[in-house]
């Protein structure tokens, strides 16, 4: 294996695939052109569709990049070690040129090459399409794999996970099928072009977590292989009747997260001990005294600093940038520096950190990504201002709590929602500053009380609310979401009859009422969980588009159909690629949601119960 660092390793890439005739183009925005379905970016190929269907690229048909990406879904796990929100994805493409011969045989010599990566092919292990009623199971690319292990005197079986132990040296299973939910990849949620991938893993070595299951294989989850390369076949377009065609060219789409295998090949335990994010993460140190090592949860915080200000550097210093607001992108930037301007706080640091921070992110990456050096001024200009602002809002809420909390020594349900309302403290801020003092928290009391306030200034604080404080609007838009799962799964399981007959939304429940005759059974209900939970569990992307009440009605929308007429609405769509109507969920509503339905964390139904005859409450939440 060789020591590379992160430069080299995209320089590397970069190099190998130009040698294989291919064109290097420039990372596209991070804020994608004519694309309602993602917020940003989230792979090499968003750019690439049209030419997959046919359009002829100017650069030819042989491609190669390294392109920005952003993924939010991941926003929670950042901190751990293999996540970050902004990443960079290293990719090749054909465009109705090579395929998968060409194509794995490249990918194996990269990663193995003595004169590339230089990895030993023992600590590779790969994953292929399994096959269902859609497409064969990729018995060629298990062949072409098997002939390249086979160079190093490796044999390379076929395993299945869960039942076969993954290879320990040059015999046994190092090849193992899995179904869509792992190895097909197309825009998400969405018609268009898609098809069976290959992935390549890298084994740590590490011991097997039994918490993840009872054997450990490739796609597992516990941390010991880690995803380092996914090669796409790209020979099918996904219909609006959810059937898959054959494309008129067959295309390849790989995609390799950079920092992952920077981390791989320097043989670090986490992306964030890379030699460029440890350079980031020593800004930190030299300037405000605040040293990596020391503790686990002041490491968390130092990383989703790192990660959340790289983030918005890139977002606001994109050529299409986008400042922090209340909505869409904005909103975006706007969590993503108050994340981090918290995490600082945590970390002692009171003084304006983001601009500094952002100046080391933009001397790290402005030779490859020029637009940052451009827009150097606007970054740190708007990073400021969005620090001050929030930083002024901790801190008259912080005196706040001062003065509350001094006389009594204690702080009420009700105070706590006087910060929340208007200071924008999250609940979970004071508790903790309670705690600090020394006094106890009763949680549920606290949270109960709190919800209390809540309801009741509902309508007078709305106002205040629309500052956008994330972690409530965060909550709000993941429980709207799910009451639009809850009310799918519930026509599912009980019948179309069942409709919508009132709804509302704390920052801790959803509530949910609707027709029905009679009392859920738990089957009923453990079914409708189960339903939620599994659209949950696949990330289905979320977005909304405006028309009007007849438009709606045609697109198969439910909801509320209030006659406002000629009116535009605004029409929330779960969608997914493997129902017929290529939607999980479409409703009327003026939201807000999630973008991604994996944001939901997880659903649990705490109560059903009469409200009237024929009509059935159901409260639950998120997060579970
Ligand atoms: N587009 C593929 C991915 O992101 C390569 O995994």
């Amino acid at each position: 294996m060789k020591q590379l660092t992160t430069d080299q390793v995209r320089q590397m890439f970069l190099d190998f695939f130009k040698q294989k005739g291919h064109a290097i183009i420039p990372s596209a925005s991070l804020i994608p052109e004519n694309d309602p379905t993602v917020l940003f970016t989230t792979a090499g190929m968003h750019p690439l569709v049209p030419y997959f269907l046919g359009e002829t690229h100017p650069m030819g048909k042989r491609l190669a990049s390294v392109q920005k990406c952003l993924r939010t879904v991941d926003i929670d796990n950042v901190g751990d070690n293999r996540h970050g929100t902004f990443f960079e994805m290293l990719g090749n493409w054909s465009l109705g040129d090579y395929f998968k011969e060409e194509t794995i045989q490249w990918s194996y010599e990269l990663l193995v090459g003595k004169a590339w990566f230089d990895i030993d092919p023992e600590r590779l292990f790969v994953t292929v399409f399994k096959g269902d009623d859609d497409a064969p199971r990729d018995d060629e690319s298990i062949n072409m794999w098997q002939a390249q292990f086979a160079v190093h005197g490796i044999a390379a079986d076929v395993g299945e996970a869960g039942k076969d132990e993954p290879a320990q040296k040059s015999q046994g299973p190092r090849i193992y099928p899995y179904h869509k939910d792992n190895n097909w990849w197309g825009p998400a949620g969405q018609t268009g072009p898609c098809g069976p991938d290959t992935e390549i893993y890298f084994d740590t070595r590490k011991p097997h977590n039994p918490f993840f299951g009872a054997m450990c294989h490739p796609a597992c989850d516990c941390g010991r292989f880690v995803e380092i390369w996914n090669n796409v076949f790209m020979q099918y377009n996904k219909r609006d009747d959810g059937k898959f065609e054959p494309l008129a060219q067959r295309n390849v789409d790989t995609g390799m997260g950079l920092e992952r295998m920077a981390a791989m090949l320097q043989g670090v335990p986490t992306i964030f001990d890379t030699d460029l994010n440890q350079r980031l993460i020593k800004v930190l140190a030299d300037v405000f005294k605040v040293g990596y090592g020391q503790g686990e949860e002041r490491d968390r915080s130092i990383r989703i600093i790192i990660d959340h200000i790289r983030a918005a550097t890139f977002i606001i210093g994109d050529p299409r940038g986008v400042a922090p607001s209340n909505v869409g992108q904005g909103y975006i930037v706007r969590r993503l520096i108050r994340r981090a301007v918290r995490e600082a706080r945590r970390l002692g640091i009171e003084t304006l950190m983001s601009p500094t921070v952002a100046e080391a992110v933009i001397s790290e990456y402005e030779k490859i990504y020029p637009e940052l050096e451009t827009n150097t001024e606007k970054v740190l200009i708007e990073l400021k201002k969005e620090e001050e602002k929030f930083g002024a809002t901790l801190e008259r809420g912080l005196k706040e709590f001062k003065r509350m909390f001094d006389k009594e020594k204690q702080i009420t349900g009700e105070q706590a929602f006087v910060l929340y309302s208007t200071y924008g403290f999250p609940v979970e801020l004071t508790e903790e500053l309670v705690l600090e003092q020394g006094a106890k928290v009763d949680r549920e009391a606290f949270a109960e009380e709190f919800k209390k306030h809540q309801e009741l200034s509902r309508t007078a604080s709305a106002g205040v609310f629309k500052g956008g404080l994330a972690d409530q609007s965060e909550e709000t838009a993941k429980l709207h979401t799910a009451t639009h799962l809850l009310q799918q799964a519930l026509r599912m399981v009980l019948g179309d009859h069942v409709a919508q007959k009132g709804s509302n939304i704390t920052a801790e429940r959803l509530r949910f009422d609707f027709v029905h005759p009679e009392k859920m059974t738990p089957e009923q209900i453990q079914q409708v969980e189960k339903i939620v939970n599994d659209v949950i569990q696949r990330d289905l992307a979320v977005d909304y588009q405006e028309m009007t009440v007849s438009e709606a009605k045609a697109a198969g929308a439910i909801g509320l159909f209030e006659d406002k007429y000629g009116a535009k609405v605004k029409v929330y769509t779960v969608h997914d690629p493997q129902d017929p109507r290529g939607f999980f969920s479409k409703e009327i509503c003026g939201g807000p949601h999630v973008t991604h339905t994996g944001e939901l964390g997880g659903f649990k139904i705490q109560k059903e119960e009469a409200v009237s005859s024929g009509v059935r409450r159901i409260k639950a939440v998120v997060n579970v």
